[in-house]
C-alpha cells in the first residue's frame, strides 16, 4: 500500500465530499430541464425507480473498490488485471470529456452572478443568453474562469483544497436552497408546479426515456467515472460503507428533488414553460427574477448555489484525473493541475464555440457540447458502470456480506452485482440508442 496517499480527515469529510460531488449541475440545471423534455412527473417515477433499484449496488461497488484498492482508478483497475488497464482508463477520459461541457455551463453561472449584482435587466433573455453562449470570447473567458476556480482546490490537495471547499460550500448551498424553496413556494400558483412534478402521465413513457432517466440517474450520482472510487480510495476507517452509500444517494435524491420545487412553482407561477431545455435557469428563471422585487438578490442567490453545486462537482471530476496524473506520473498536484488545465481547455474551447462560430460542425447530428454531454451521460457512463460491476463482481470478487449483515441482502447484492445490473445496464442501453 502507497504510504504516501492522502486520507480524509474523517468520515464526515468523506461523506460530504462525496455528496459535494454527487450534487452538482445535474440536480440543479439538468435535472430539471431533463424532466421539463421527458414531461414531468412521469420521468420521475422511472428516475426514482432506477435510482432505488439499479444505482445503490454499483455506488457501493465503486466506493468499496477503491476503498479496497486504496489507488487511482487506471491502477486500481490494472492490479485486478493489466488487461483492465485500458476500462480503468476510460474513467478519467470521460472525466475529461464531461468536465469540457460541465466547465462551460459553469462558466455561464459566474456570468450571471456577475449581471445580478450589477442588477442588469432586459426584456429579452432568451436573445441575451444567445447572444452571450455565442461569443467567443465571452464564453470562452468565463469557461476557463470556472475552470481555473476548480483547478485551484484541486491543486491545494484533499484537506486544504477539496475538504475546504465542501466544508464551506455545502452548507452555504443548502442555506440558499432552503430561502429559495420558501420563496417559490409562496408565489401564487406554486401548486401547478407541484402537480407538474407529482401527477404522472403514464402513456408518455417510451424506451428512450429510461435511456435519458439511467443517464441522469448515473451522472447525478456521480457513478462510473472514477469520482466515487477516487474518493473511496482516501477513506482510512468507514466501518458502514452502506449507511455512507445510502447517505450519498438519499442526499443527492432529496436535493434534486429541493431543486425541482425551487423551479418549477415559479415557472408555473409566472404561465412560463418547463421544457425550454437547457435554457431553463438561463432563461426563463432570469424573465421571473427581473419580474419581482428584489430579483436581483434572489439572481445572486441562486446562481451562487447552482456555482456552489457546480464548483464542488467539477472538484471532484478533475480529482479522477489529478489522482492518476500524481500516481502514475509521479509529479506534484500542481503540475497535474496544469496539465489537466491545458487538456480540458483544449476540448472546453470547440465546444464552447459550438454555440457559435463552429455551429456548423456535428457529430452524429450533434453540436459538440450536446454530443459531449450525451456521448458522457448515456453511453459511457452506463458503459463504465457495466465494465464497473462485472469486474468488481467477478474478479474483484467483492462480495455483498463484507458490508451488510442481512443475509438476504447481501445475497441480493451479489445477485444484482454480478448479473441484474450488467444485464439492465446493457438492454437499455440499446433499447435507448436504437
Ligand atoms: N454528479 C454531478 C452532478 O450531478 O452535477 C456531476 C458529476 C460529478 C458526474 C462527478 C460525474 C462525476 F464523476
Amino acid at each position: 500500500m502507497n504510504s504516501t496517499r492522502p486520507n480524509w480527515t474523517s468520515r464526515y469529510s468523506f461523506i460530504l465530499a462525496s455528496i459535494g460531488s454527487a450534487v452538482g449541475l445535474g440536480n440543479i440545471w439538468r435535472f430539471p430541464y431533463i424532466m421539463g423534455k421527458y414531461g414531468g412527473a412521469v420521468f420521475l417515477v422511472i428516475y426514482l425507480l432506477l435510482i432505488l433499484t439499479i444505482c445503490f449496488i454499483p455506488l457501493l461497488a465503486e466506493l468499496a473498490m477503491g476503498k479496497t484498492l486504496k489507488k487511482e482508478c487506471i491502477g486500481a483497475y490494472e492490479s485486478i488485471n493489466p488487461k483492465f488497464k485500458l476500462l480503468g482508463f476510460l474513467n478519467p477520459l470521460t472525466g475529461i470529456l464531461i468536465s469540457s461541457f460541465y466547465f462551460i455551463v459553469g462558466g455561464w453561472i459566474i456570468n450571471y452572478i456577475y449581471l445580478s449584482f450589477i442588477n442588469y435587466k432586459t426584456a429579452d433573455y432568451g436573445g441575451y443568453f444567445s447572444s452571450f453562449i455565442q461569443s467567443p470570447m465571452l464564453s470562452i473567458l468565463f469557461t476557463l474562469l470556472f475552470l481555473f476556480i476548480c483547478i485551484f482546490f484541486t491543486s491545494r490537495g484533499i484537506k486544504k483544497g477539496i475538504e475546504f471547499a465542501n466544508n464551506v460550500l455545502m452548507p452555504l448551498f443548502a442555506f440558499l436552497l432552503a430561502g429559495l424553496i420558501i420563496f417559490s413556494l409562496s408565489l401564487p400558483n406554486a401548486n401547478l408546479g407541484l402537480e407538474y412534478m407529482f401527477k404522472p402521465d403514464f402513456s408518455k413513457v417510451n424506451p428512450e426515456m429510461f435511456l435519458a432517466a439511467l443517464g441522469q440517474a448515473l451522472f447525478t450520482l456521480s457513478i462510473g467515472m472514477g469520482a466515487l472510487l477516487t474518493y473511496g480510495s482516501y477513506i482510512k476507517e468507514d466501518k458502514s460503507m452502506v449507511k455512507s452509500a445510502y447517505t450519498i444517494i438519499f442526499s443527492d435524491t432529496m436535493f434534486a428533488l429541493m431543486a425541482g420545487i425551487m423551479i418549477f412553482p415559479a415557472i408555473f407561477s409566472f404561465g412560463l414553460e418547463p421544457d425550454s431545455g437547457a435554457g431553463l435557469v438561463f432563461v426563463t428563471l432570469p424573465n421571473i427574477f427581473a419580474k419581482i422585487p428584489f430579483g436581483n438578490i434572489v439572481s445572486a442567490a441562486f446562481f451562487t448555489l447552482l456555482f456552489c453545486a457546480a464548483l464542488t462537482s467539477g472538484i471532484s471530476i478533475l480529482e479522477v484525473s489529478v489522482a492518476s496524473l500524481t500516481e502514475r506520473m509521479k509529479i506534484s498536484r500542481i503540475k497535474a493541475s496544469v496539465i489537466l488545465f491545458i487538456i480540458i481547455s483544449l476540448i472546453a474551447i470547440p465546444a464552447s464555440l459550438s454555440f457559435g462560430g463552429l455551429h456548423n460542425i456535428t457529430l452524429f447530428k450533434k453540436s459538440i457540447f450536446d454530443f459531449l454531454d450525451f456521448t458522457t451521460s448515456n453511453i459511457l457512463m452506463p458503459l463504465n458502470t457495466f465494465f464497473l460491476c462485472i469486474i468488481a463482481g467477478w474478479f474483484l470478487k467483492i462480495k455483498g456480506s463484507q458490508f451488510i449483515n442481512n443475509k438476504f441482502f447481501a445475497m441480493l447484492f451479489d445477485i444484482g452485482l454480478k448479473f441484474i445490473i450488467p444485464v439492465v445496464l446493457i438492454g437499455v442501453l440499446v433499447a435507448g440508442l436504437k
